[in-house]
C-alpha cells in the first residue's frame, strides 16, 4: 500500500474515523456511519470525549460543514461551488470517507461526460450474445451509490453538457434509476446523496440547469477569510506534502510561508495586507492551492539542489511560473507590483532581487 502515490482520506484517516464512530453517542441516519456531529467533528477537528485528537481537514467556519452535512441529511443533495482552490474536492472527499466508510464512486465531470457514464452502459460482447440482462448491465458510480445506500461524487458539474446534466432529475427527485431496457430499476436505498462540485472561473461552462438547481443545496466555499487563516491551511498542506513525497527538505520557516501567502492574497484581492496601495492582478488563478504547490516545488529544489533549507530563490523560481502565466501582461503587472510593494518592505531585500531577476 505504501507504494501508491495517494491515498482515499477514509485510508488516511481510518483511524480517526475509528475512534469517531466509538466514541459517537449522537443520532445516526440510516446507513451512515457516524452522526451528523461527528462528521462535522471530522471535518473540522476537534477532541473527543477520551482525549483522542481529530485533525481539521477543512479550515474554515464550522457553520458551513454544519450546513453541508444537515444538507445530506434531507433529501436534496450538496453542491459545493467557490472559485478554484477553495477545499471543494477535498470536503466532498472528506464528506463521503465519514459519511459512508468510501470516497471512491466519483464520477468526473468533463465536456465528454456521456448520459452512460452518469446512469449505467453495457458489457458489449455480452449484450450481443445474451441481450440485454443484468450480467451485461454495468452500473455508473451514481448507480452503485444508489444501490448501496451510499455518496456518489461528482467533480466539475457544470463541464458536463446541460442536457446530460438532466439525466440527474429523476435520480434525484424520484430516487429511481429507471432500466428501460430490462423494464425494471433501481431505486436507491436510505443514505443515498449527491455531492458535486463546480467552479465558477471555468470559461465555457455550462451553467447548471434551473431544474437541477432546484435539487441541490449550494454551499459556497469563500476563499480564506484572514491571512492568518490562509497561513494555517498552507502550512498544514504543505507539511502533509513534505511526508507523503518523502522530501529530505525541513518544513520551510513560518516567515517564508507568510511571505507566499501575503504575496498571493495581495495579488488577487487588488490591494496591500494593510489596504494602503492598490495592486494589479494578473491572470492566474492565485488560491491558497497555487500557494501550497509554489511552497512544495520550492521544497524539491532545496532538497535536491540546494542544502535542504528553503531559501528566496527556491521560492522565487517556482512562483514566476505560478504568477506570470501570460509572459507580457503578467510579467509587467508582476514587475510593477515588485517595485512598489515588495522592494519597499524590510527584510524582503532577498525574495525581491530573486524575483526581479527572473521577470
Ligand atoms: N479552507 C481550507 N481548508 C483546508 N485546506 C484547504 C482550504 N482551502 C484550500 N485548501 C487546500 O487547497 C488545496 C486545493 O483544494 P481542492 O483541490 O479541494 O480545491 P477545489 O476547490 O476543488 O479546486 P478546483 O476548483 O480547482 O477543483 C487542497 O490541497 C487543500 O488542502
Ligand atoms: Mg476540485
Amino acid at each position: 500500500m505504501s507504494q501508491l502515490l495517494r491515498h482515499h482520506a477514509e485510508q488516511v484517516f481510518a483511524q480517526e474515523i475509528e475512534e469517531l464512530i466509538a466514541q459517537d453517542t449522537h443520532q445516526r441516519p440510516q446507513n451512515w456511519k457516524m452522526s451528523p456531529w461527528a462528521v462535522v467533528t471530522y471535518l473540522v477537528g476537534g477532541k473527543l470525549q477520551n482525549g483522542f485528537a481529530v485533525t481539521p481537514k477543512y479550515i474554515g467556519q464550522r457553520r458551513l460543514m454544519e450546513i453541508a452535512v444537515s444538507t445530506l441529511t434531507t433529501d436534496r443533495a450538496l453542491l459545493l461551488y467557490g472559485v478554484p482552490g477553495t477545499a471543494k474536492s477535498i470536503v466532498s472527499e472528506h464528506l463521503a470517507a465519514a459519511i459512508c466508510g468510501d470516497s471512491t464512486r466519483l464520477i468526473q465531470g468533463t465536456a465528454g461526460t456521456s448520459e452512460e457514464q452518469i446512469r449505467y452502459g453495457w458489457n458489449y460482447a455480452l449484450l450481443l450474445s445474451q441481450g440485454p440482462s443484468d450480467a451485461a448491465l454495468v452500473p455508473s458510480p451514481l448507480m452503485n451509490a444508489m444501490r448501496d445506500g451510499a455518496i456518489c461524487r461528482i467533480e466539475e458539474l457544470t463541464r458536463i453538457p446541460a442536457d446530460v446534466q438532466d439525466t440527474l432529475i429523476t435520480v434525484l427527485s424520484e430516487k429511481t434509476m429507471p432500466v428501460a431496457e430490462l423494464n425494471s430499476e433501481v431505486q436507491a436505498v436510505r443514505g443515498f446523496s449527491v455531492i458535486a462540485t463546480a467552479n465558477n472561473r471555468d470559461k465555457g461552462v455550462n451553467e447548471l440547469s434551473s431544474a437541477l438547481k432546484r435539487r441541490f443545496n449550494t454551499v459556497i466555499l469563500p476563499v480564506p477569510a484572514s491571512e492568518d487563516e490562509e497561513v494555517r491551511i498552507v502550512v498544514q498542506r504543505v507539511t502533509e506534502m513534505g511526508r507523503a513525497l518523502e522530501l529530505p527538505a525541513e518544513v520551510p520557516a513560518l516567515k517564508e510561508i507568510r511571505r507566499v501567502v501575503q504575496i498571493f492574497r495581495e495579488l488577487r484581492n487588488g490591494h496591500t495586507e494593510d489596504g494602503r496601495s492598490k495592486v494589479k492582478t494578473p491572470s492566474g488563478t492565485l488560491s491558497s492551492a497555487e500557494a501550497i504547490s509554489v511552497l512544495t516545488n520550492g521544497m524539491s529544489l532545496a532538497a535536491h539542489f540546494g542544502d535542504g533549507e528553503l531559501r528566496a530563490d527556491d521560492i522565487a523560481s517556482a512562483m514566476i511560473g505560478t504568477i506570470v502565466q501570460d509572459p507580457v501582461q503578467d510579467a509587467v503587472v508582476f514587475g510593477e507590483y515588485l517595485d512598489t510593494i515588495v522592494k519597499e518592505r524590510s527584510g524582503w531585500a532577498d525574495l525581491y532581487r530573486a524575483l526581479r531577476e527572473r521577470v
